[in-house]
This record gives structure tokens, C-alpha cells and sequence, in this order.
């Protein structure tokens, strides 16, 4: 008996997943028995660019979550209601769950991986976090054994495109980003991709899976790339670094107690990263996640972070392994509960406990604009000093309308007493005013 698909929605990821569903020569033989049962969209007149059945469509989405036929829901509508009801209803209802919604699962993860908990049905999300990339399965298997040091990604295509374009043509940020909305590859309203929202939602999911804790999403740091200038492209190249919107979870401290093991440090920030870093490389609309961890030591998954196959490839291969452990279950007892995969289902419930900023050891990129007379380079590093903040570099680039352009660099200092040290230096009568302030890896 074929397992039976209930698709809600068919639009990008939708029809990339249908079109594997309906095309399983040359793939793995179980998409044999799988059939799309029902397919749940808003308009029933649209073009489609897969050829479905008109039977097949409904505009009644909670008639596909409640249809005891329907063993797999896909929830491919985006956006967070009706996708997180829908969800919670076929949870209820005894369905599985393969979900590319990244925005639904770092928000209500909590709720819904409760209720799949209860109701003894999976939840799979590998398409929610960096498209085509396996990431979440090999985090939830082949890694699970490691004890996870980092995960640091570029997890947004749409800002890696953009800060790749800066980086190659030394254009400003809003030129570029109006060349990227022309040319498709980021929204009409790009505020979620620009100001690192998206990247926030997938390295929540993503420290969630490594670290073994529920993450609040509002404990998450989140800065976008609209405050990156040619300038700072242009300076970073010249000091060996390339600018990187950097989604990263940390463990914090070395661990003492189980509940130091839980401190961490989940961040989203332009980054200057060194150009030997393995991520430095990784352009254009390309993704790729680094994990460290022990014993492994570093891996890193690259690929296309979207787009429909990719997208579409990842959430098939989610269907297949539900599919996979329904057929054990059915060869094994038709009768009894099945127990849930603990490889596939989430086993974690307590919440991580996030380090707030302040107390975050790193590097700092500064760009002061200050009046060229003699004595402001050396006011700016005692004040530094006295706050304890130890400095790398101190470079004047050159001037820029008339006023002194300094760049600094530190070592690794506390963000605490970084900020109280900027914080004296823009009361300085000599400082202008401070363009730019990243962090480096
Ligand atoms: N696109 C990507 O590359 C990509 C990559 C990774 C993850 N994702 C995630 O995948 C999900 C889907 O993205 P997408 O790009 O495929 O979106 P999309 O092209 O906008 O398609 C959405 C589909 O859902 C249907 N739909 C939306 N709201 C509905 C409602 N209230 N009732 C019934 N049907 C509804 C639409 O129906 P109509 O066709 O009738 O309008 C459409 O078929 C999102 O969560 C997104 O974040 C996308």
C-alpha cells in the first residue's frame, strides 16, 4: 500500500517537489511507493509548472490535515499563519510533518515539536535551513556523536550575493541591492534577508539540532548588513579580510557544571573574516555551514542555500525518511504505537541558555572619523586601554570630508568593555563620529 502525500502548497518548493515525486526513475526505489494524495493551494485557476491532476487540487487545506488517508503532510505555503495551525492540526490528527518553513519553526518549534512529541509523529525541517544542503540530518546522525564546539554559516544567500557584489564592483550597499531585487534574487521587501531575520531563524534551528536545547529566537543577536559600506570592503580587503553576514552558535565557557554546558552564543553580525577561513571563499548565492566539534574537527557543508530543486530535494529526502521508518514500524507490528526514531524525532526539551552580548570575547573593527590634528590616535588608545581593550592596529587610512580616517583594530576584548570605551571616545571633541563597528573572527 502506497504511502500517501498531502502537499500544501505548489509554488516554488511545491512543484519542485512534486516534480521528484512523479519522476522517481533513476532515484531511490521507496519513492516507488509514495503518491501525492492532495495538493492545497489559494487559487485553483493559476498556472502550474508541473503537470498535476485538476482532481488532485483543493483550496480546502484543513480537509488535506484532518484526511485519515494522508500519512505525510508537506507544508511548503511559507509564512507563519495558516502554515503553524495547519501544522498543529495534522499533528493532531496523527500526520507527519515535513516542513521548509524556517520562519514557523524557530518561532512555535516549541509548541509543535511538543505536539509531534505526544502524538508519536515526526517532524523533519532539513529544507528549512540552508536549501539543498543536508545539514540537519547529518547534525542529527552522522555528527550526533561529536560534542559540537561551533556551527558558524552563511546561511542567506540574498546577503551573500549582495556583500560578494560590494566586494567585486567596491559598489554601495542600496545600488547593489536594488540590482539584486531587479535581477530576482532578493525580495521586493528585503527587510528579513538585509537585516539578518532569516539568518536568525536558521542558526536558532541549526544551535538547537548541535546543542540539544529549545533556543528563544528572542535571545538571538541579530544584525543585518545595511550599515556595511564599500569603505569597509575596501579597508578589510586591505587588512586580509573578506565581510561576511555570519550566522554562529557557540559554546561559551569551557564547561564545568551541566549548566555552563548550556551557555551559549547564538549571534547574527557582518563579520571580517580572514581570507584563509574556509568560509571566506564561499560567494555569490551559495551557502555553507562549518561545524567544529570533538572528535571530527571541522566539516563544512556547501551548496545551493535555495532555489526550487535544491529546496525540493531536501524536503523529499525528509518524506523519504519518514517513509523509511513508517515501512519498518508496518513489516515489524501493524499493531502496537510505533516508538519514534530518536535519530529523526526531537528528543531535547529544555531551553539553552543564551550569554548576553556584553559578555562576548572578540575581535572589533572600528572606522572613526575624528579632525586631523596631532594627539587623537594616542587619545583613542589610552582610552581603550583604560577600559581594557587591547589594540591590534591603529591605522590613518587617509582623509574623508576633511576629517581624519582612523581604523582600528583590537584583539580579543570583552564586548562590554569595548562598547564603555566607544562610548567615552564619541564624547571626545576631536570625534566626528564612528561610521562603521564590526566584529572579527
Ligand atoms: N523558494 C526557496 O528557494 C525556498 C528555500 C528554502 C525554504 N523555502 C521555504 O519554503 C516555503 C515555500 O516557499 P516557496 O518559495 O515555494 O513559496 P511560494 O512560491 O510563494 O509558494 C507558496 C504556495 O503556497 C500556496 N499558499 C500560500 N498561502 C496559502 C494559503 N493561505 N492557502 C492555500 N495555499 C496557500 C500558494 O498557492 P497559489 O499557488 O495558489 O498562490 C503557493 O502554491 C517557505 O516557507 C519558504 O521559506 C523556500
Amino acid at each position: 500500500m502506497a504511502f500517501k502525500v498531502g502537499l500544501l502548497g505548489l509554488g516554488n518548493v511545491g512543484a519542485g517537489t512534486a516534480q521528484i515525486l512523479l519522476d522517481p526513475a533513476e532515484r531511490h526505489p521507496l519513492l516507488r511507493e509514495l503518491e501525492i494524495y492532495r495538493v492545497g493551494v489559494r487559487s485553483l485557476d493559476k498556472p502550474r509548472a508541473v503537470e498535476i491532476p485538476p482532481d488532485w487540487f483543493t483550496t480546502d487545506l484543513e480537509a488535506i490535515v484532518t484526511d485519515p488517508q494522508v500519512d505525510v503532510v508537506v507544508e511548503v505555503i511559507g509564512g507563519l499563519e495558516p502554515a503553524r495551525s495547519l501544522i498543529l492540526k495534522a499533528i493532531g490528527h496523527g500526520k507527519h510533518i515535513v516542513t521548509a518553513n524556517k520562519a514557523v519553526i524557530a518561532r512555535y518549534g516549541d509548541e509543535i515539536f511538543t505536539a509531534a512529541n505526544e502524538s508519536g509523529v515526526y517532524v523533519l525541517v532539513e529544507a528549512a535551513v540552508g536549501g539543498g544542503i543536508p545539514v540537519i540530518q547529518p547534525l542529527k546522525q552522522a555528527l550526533s556523536v561529536n560534542r559540537i564546539h561551533a556551527v558558524t554559516g552563511i546561511v542567506n544567500g540574498t546577503t551573500n550575493y549582495i556583500l560578494t557584489r560590494m566586494q567585486r564592483e567596491r559598489g554601495d550597499f542600496d545600488d547593489i541591492l536594488a540590482d539584486a531585487q531587479r535581477l530576482g534574487y532578493a525580495e521586493a521587501d528585503p527587510t528579513a534577508d538585509v537585516d539578518g531575520l532569516d539568518a536568525a531563524d536558521k542558526i536558532a534551528i541549526l544551535a538547537s539540532l548541535a546543542f540539544g536545547g529549545r533556543i528563544k529566537l528572542s535571545e538571538v543577536y541579530c544584525e543585518g548588513i545595511c550599515q556595511v559600506s564599500a569603505a569597509d570592503i575596501a579597508y578589510a580587503e586591505r587588512l586580509g579580510f573578506v565581510i561576511k553576514l555570519l550566522a554562529l552558535a557557540k559554546r561559551d565557557t569551557c564547561p564545568v557544571s551541566k549548566e555552563q554546558l548550556d551557555q551559549l552564543q547564538v549571534r547574527v553580525h557582518p563579520t571580517l573574516l580572514p581570507n584563509n577561513h574556509p568560509l571566506a571563499s564561499v560567494n555569490d548565492v551559495y551557502n555553507a555551514i562549518l561545524v567544529e566539534g570533538d572528535p571530527i574537527g571541522q566539516v563544512m557543508f556547501f551548496g545551493p542555500g535555495a532555489g526550487e530543486g535544491p529546496t525540493a530535494s531536501a524536503v523529499v529526502s525528509d518524506i523519504l525518511n519518514i517513509v523509511a521508518a513508517l515501512k519498518t514500524h508496518r513489516a515489524a507490528d501493524k499493531n502496537s504505537p510505533a516508538a519514534l526514531n530518536p535519530l529523526l524525532a526531537c528528543t531535547h526539551q529544555h531551553y539553552c541558555e543564551i550569554s548576553p552580548m556584553s559578555e562576548l570575547i572578540s575581535r572589533f573593527y572600528v572606522r572613526v572619523l575624528a579632525q586631523d590634528q596631532s594627539g587623537v590616535i594616542g587619545k583613542l588608545g589610552t582610552c581603550f586601554g583604560w577600559h581594557d581593550v587591547s589594540i591590534e592596529s591603529v591605522v590613518q587610512i587617509g582623509m574623508c570630508d576633511q576629517m581624519a580616517e582612523i581604523v582600528v583594530v583590537t584583539h580579543e576584548v570583552q564586548e562590554g568593555n569595548f562598547q564603555r570605551a566607544l562610548t567615552e571616545i564619541r564624547s571626545f571633541k576631536e570625534i566626528d563620529s564612528i561610521p562603521s563597528l564590526l566584529r572579527v573572527l
